[in-house]
């Protein structure tokens, strides 16, 4: 079937397929179903045997000392415990960095850099890279980081992240980044949790028009930590902003040289350029066990209190490594381009290591896509003639409604995969995306995947699975979904539930850092043996998988997981709030947002000036990402008789459904009509 057309699609049938363009599928690693379906099988039924000649792509400095690998799903049989490769030793960054070098690839670009103002822009061959990162890790190893301790990162989109991170695998420590959008108390506590004994930031950094002061929130953080009796020892600051006169930033695109005001602290903060300057660029990696912590990344939970995932070395490096080059397809003469931030899992994996592991070129970008205009994108693509190009429904929706021509007016034609990843995308996105971006003539791959899975689960091949709209479709190679019931019972042939998976595969999490209690509860406790993802899961008549969205109290704004729990606690330390609950509310760019109710002290009264501050309050304790879309009076919440929030039930008000279903078990029903008066009009 050739149903790739320039026209929108107006109607919308869910059970259209689109073939794999045949340019893509021609070219590609994996060129037809038959094919997936031959590897997937064996990835499953000789796990030992598929990842085994994966791992011989690797260099190992020595051999697993016991089984291949070893978990167990069953929290009744014991411990959970996932492993790859105990015993065997290697180096992520090694395998990443000087095999590319030993193999040729020293001269051949790493990373184009490409800033938030167009024209501000710079390369980094793998040579380059490896040189920056052994002089980076000795300034480390100088600092006194050693194996195994922890390192948070508050930085921007910038090569000195890429280089910190493998920096920090070089000698064995353990990232933390923390994305830089958060406030100073979210980066404090992850610091807190972790440990850290070090922090590498920058000066700032511009998100398009506007001025982000990195430092002094940095310096916040820092401050809270010392108040806590756990001072953070070193504090490693890029000068990203502030180098270069007015004229010098005229030639170099316009970053600007606006000085921000930076105190340095003596003793525990130092200028990246001045600790560089006096490193040597030879440093011997360490070679660690396979499962040595490589980072952690923090996630939300649904108690409020983010857990930090961590993720282990071998396991991860072939998985990030083998999702890379099967779902982007990747090819030495491949210019791939993702824009996620760093900060989160899909910038860990598919802008750092998965790319970097397939020694292919790709784009950093600092900006946003929509500064200076909604073309910006598109402009980049072409710049750097972008073959391979991932990004979020969220950005997909927002620039949609800017219009076709900020697209059509870029030439595009060097794009073949498009990907997108963080939240279900609509149909209307998709065919945009594949219509309008793609020209109906690039393979659309919609990745399902989490923080804790460290790399892709459900997600078509370019070259190999027709695709439907809004469909991941199948699962990758080592994953074995299912669909349960409340119940747990598994739903065979078409159906929806929870969406678990039956068999451990190397990328995955490997525990909750320093609360495994915590891990085997959030994932293994509701159905033993099966790993529970925490969204609901729908199979087709055909066997496509569709993601229904999260079935946990977890809201996903614009592809970022925020726990209506953590967003009420920052509620309540208002002095005027008593009590408050959050919801999920649909939105039509970022997919959904936060609607907040709250009940005020007594003698409080609700004014939109209280509601900005509140607004502000969250913004402050989490990060502007967290900010609700809106804020209303409740003078009551609904509650059971023992006092549980009917959050069912606020859901339904936040969209103005009347239809809300049982309240039986309500103790006052006459709370639903209050409510429902006081609701927010414009929501
Ligand atoms: C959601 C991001 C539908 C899902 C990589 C998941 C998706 C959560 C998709 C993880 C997709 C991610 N379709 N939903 N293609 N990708 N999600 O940890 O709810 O930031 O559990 O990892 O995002 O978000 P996280």
């Amino acid at each position: 079937m050739e149903s790739h057309s320039k026209l929108h699609i107006h109607t919308h049938d869910p059970d259209m397929k689109f073939d794999p363009p045949k340019r893509v599928a021609d070219v590609a690693h994996v060129q037809s179903f038959a094919q997936y379906e031959k590897m997937y099988k064996q990835s499953i039924k000789e796990p030992e045997i598929f990842w085994g000649e994966i791992a011989e792509q690797f260099f190992w400095a020595s051999q697993p000392s016991g089984a291949f690998m070893t978990y167990n799903f069953d929290i009744q049989k014991g411990p959970i415990s996932i492993k790859w490769m105990e015993g065997a030793k290697t180096n992520i960054c090694y395998n990443v960095l000087d095999r590319n070098v030993e193999k040729g690839l020293g001269d051949k670009i790493a990373f184009f850099w490409e800033g938030n103002y167009p024209g501000d822009d710079k390369k980094i061959t793998y040579k380059e890279l490896l040189e920056e990162v052994c002089k980076f890790s000795n300034v480390l190893k100088q600092l006194g980081v050693k194996k195994g301790d922890r390192v948070a990162m508050y930085m921007p989109m910038i090569v000195e992240l890429v280089v910190a991170m493998l920096a920090c695998a070089r000698i064995g420590a353990v990232h933390s980044i923390v994305f830089a959008g958060f406030s100073a108390e979210s980066l404090r506590d992850r610091i807190l949790d972790a440990s850290c004994s070090a922090i590498i930031t920058a000066d700032g950094v511009w998100r398009g028009p506007k001025l982000l002061n990195l430092k002094v929130i940095v310096d916040k953080a820092l401050h809270f930590c010392a108040e806590k009796g756990k001072p953070v020892t070193h504090c490693v600051v890029v000068q990203h902003l502030t180098n270069g006169d007015a004229t010098d930033s005229e030639e170099k695109g316009k970053r600007p040289c606006k000085s921000l005001q930076v105190t340095m602290k003596e003793d525990r903060d130092r200028w990246w350029h001045e600790l560089m300057t006096s490193a040597s660029n030879h440093n011997d990696p360490e070679w660690v066990d396979a499962e040595d912590p490589l980072f952690m990344l923090y996630t939300s939970g649904s108690t409020g209190k983010p857990k930090g995932v961590l993720h282990t070395v071998a396991g991860y490096m072939m998985y990030a490594a083998t999702t890379s080059k099967y779902t982007f397809d990747l090819h030495a003469d491949d210019v791939y381009w993702c824009t996620a931030d760093i900060g989160w899992i899909t910038g860990h994996t598919y802008v750092c290591y998965g790319p970097l592991a397939n020694g292919v070129t790709s784009v950093i970008f600092e900006g946003t896509p929509m500064f200076p205009d909604a073309g910006r994108l598109w402009d980049v693509v072409d710049k750097y003639k972008v073959t391979k190009f991932y990004t979020a429904p969220t950005a997909i929706r927002s620039l949609m409604k800017f219009g076709d021509s900020f697209v059509t007016k870029y030439d595009r034609s060097s794009l073949k995969i498009l990907g997108t990843v963080g939240e279900p995308i609509n149909p209307e996105a998709w065919h945009w995306y594949n219509n309008v971006v793609g020209n109906g003539n690039c393979a659309v791959v919609d990745t399902f995947w989490q923080t804790e899975t460290g790399g892709h689960v459900i997600t078509p091949l370019p070259g190999a699975t027709k695709t439907k709209a809004g469909s991941a479709t199948f699962p990758f190679f080592g994953i074995v979904p299912a669909i349960l019931s409340e119940d747990g019972v598994e739903v065979n042939g078409p159906g929806q539930g929870y969406l678990v998976f039956k068999q451990a595969w190397p990328g995955m999490m490997r525990t909750v850092y320093g609360d495994h209690e915590r891990f085997e509860t959030t994932y293994f406790k509701k159905f033993p043996g099966y790993y529970c993802t925490g969204d609901g899961g729908k199979r087709d008549e055909e066997g496509y998988i569709w993601i229904t969205g999260r079935i946990d109290d977890l809201v996903n704004v614009s592809g970022h997981l925020l726990s209506t729990a953590e967003v009420e606690s920052a509620l309540i330390e208002h002095d005027s709030v008593a009590e408050a609950a959050s919801v999920s509310h649909p939105h039509s760019i970022k997919g959904e947002c936060i609607y907040c109710f709250v009940t005020l002290n007594e003698g409080e009264t609700f004014t939109e000036e209280l509601s900005k501050e509140l607004t502000q309050v969250v913004r402050e304790k989490i990060g502007p990402f967290a900010q609700p879309d809106f804020i209303q009076n409740a003078p009551a919440l609904p509650k059971t008789r023992s006092g549980k929030i009917m959050r069912r039930i606020l859901r339904k008000i936040a969209v103005n459904d009347h239809d809300v279903g049982d309240t039986s078990t309500l103790a006052d029903e006459s709370v639903i009509d209050t409510l429902f008066s006081l609701r927010c009009s414009n929501a």
